[in-house]
């Protein structure tokens, strides 16, 4: 089946088999940044911005994305966030890292209290930082 979508400002016409998942789409289009870690949707690292709202890639079929706009971490949005992680050590192995940048954004935009921005992490799980880095970051 055809589809198109647009990946950070970018229109991608493909042709994906309607079992194909998402997160596996991003990746052989060469966005590595979308990392697969449970694929059962509860480790959160697969997640990228669907239209604007954070969604756990492996969680949704490619197919289902026709006509979608999806931002990963590669944006150049992104940017100054990425810094601010640098600049308070939120990163250790990194597996993490992207999703909880493309949430951290979502967040910048979305949450009003620091309790917002703690309960929207909570989609991603992180086995290194304790989260507090992560938070101050943002
Ligand atoms: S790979 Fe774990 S939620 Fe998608
Ligand atoms: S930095 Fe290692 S899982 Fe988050």
């Amino acid at each position: 089946m055809k589809i198109s979508l647009k990946i950070n400002g970018v229109l991608h016409e493909v042709e994906v088999e309607p079992r194909k998942l998402l997160v596996h789409l991003l990746r052989d289009l060469g966005y590595k940044s979308v990392k697969v870690g449970c694929d059962t949707a509860t480790c959160g690292v697969c997640t990228v911005l669907l239209n604007g709202r954070p969604v756990k890639s492996c969680n949704l079929l490619a197919v289902q994305t026709d006509g979608a706009e999806i931002m990963t971490v590669e944006h150049n949005e992104m940017e100054s966030l990425r810094v601010s992680f640098k600049k308070h050590h939120a990163s250790q192995c990194g597996y993490c890292t992207s999703a909880m940048l493309t949430i951290a954004y979502y967040l910048k935009k979305t949450a009003k209290t620091r309790e917002e921005i703690v309960e929207g992490l909570s989609g991603v799980l992180c086995r290194c930082t304790g989260y507090q880095n992560i938070i101050e970051a943002i």
